[in-house]
């Protein structure tokens, strides 16, 4: 598909390098362009992947100054809880380079999962005001600069999980959910049009109990899983990359090519 890429990495450490060369580069472009760097993060083991940024050359070549930090999900606990995808980025990423604490956009921990998902729309439209974020050129959409997701073994993206009517969702940027199938149950979440409207996209997946929904997302496999999440994610003029190490490629059609 057009503007679409897999890479598939042999050995972890290839894939946290070119990760990191990625984000870097997205930065270092976005910012000669538009003067800032709209990037927003997920949970999990993607923190932990993206962790050669905080070291050299990164932690010295990018313009950190320039980053302004969103949460594509967040769990509804408080910051400092051991759930929170805020306090993940913080201790992996967050404080160990030198980003300016106003640009960081986490969640109101401090209401209910409507309220935090409808304040956190209301963050992103002040900004989007002011182009801090850019706007789509074909809807009123917020267009990130880089959206970085993770993958479930079910499939799911951000808090968006198989079957779940926000798959639907057309109208909010952030919605919230009190049943996720994956605790803690109380999540918000960037809808599929915000995701979709990003510039780039990217998913990034590791292990063997992946490899059947990755193969189900990138081979577009059966009628069977028509609201598998991941393969709802199609940038409408962004770009989307795959990043997988040989686990979670390995049931890939044609097996693990790297
Ligand atoms: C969350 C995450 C979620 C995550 C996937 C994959 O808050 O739960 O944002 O969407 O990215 O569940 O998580 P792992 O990489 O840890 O498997």
């Amino acid at each position: 598909k057009d503007g679409r890429e897999v890479r598939i990495y042999e050995y972890l450490d290839e894939l946290n390098t070119d990760l990191a060369e990625y984000i870097a580069e997205l930065s270092e472009a976005s910012v000669k362009e538009r003067g800032v760097f709209a990037i927003a993060l997920s949970g999990g083991s993607l923190i932990s992947l993206m962790g050669k940024l905080c070291e050299a050359p990164y932690s010295k070549t990018v313009d950190w100054a320039k980053w302004y930090i969103f949460w594509v999900d967040e769990r509804v606990v408080a910051k400092n809880h051991a759930d929170s995808n805020y306090k993940l980025a913080k201790d992996g990423l967050l404080s160990k380079v030198p980003i300016v604490p106003s640009h960081v956009h986490s969640i109101n921990d401090m209401v209910s999962a409507e309220k935090a998902a409808e304040d956190y729309e209301f963050v992103i439209r002040q900004l989007v005001r002011t182009r801090v974020i850019s706007v789509s050129d074909i809807s009123d959409c917020p267009k990130f600069d880089l959206i970085l997701l993770g993958l479930g073994p079910d499939g799911h993206v951000a808090s968006l999980f198989p079957n779940h009517s926000i798959l639907e969702e057309k109208e909010e940027w952030v919605t919230f959910l009190t049943d996720s199938p994956k605790p803690p149950p109380e999540r918000i979440t960037f809808t599929l049009p915000v995701i979709n409207s990003a510039s780039n996209v990217a998913i990034v997946v590791t292990g063997s109990s992946k490899a059947e929904a990755v193969h189900s997302a990138i081979d577009d496999v059966g009628p069977d899983c028509p609201t598998l999440p991941a393969k709802m994610v199609q940038p409408t003029k962004g770009n989307l990359v795959w990043f997988l190490d040989k686990a979670a490629a390995s049931k890939l059609d044609g097996g693990a090519k790297f």
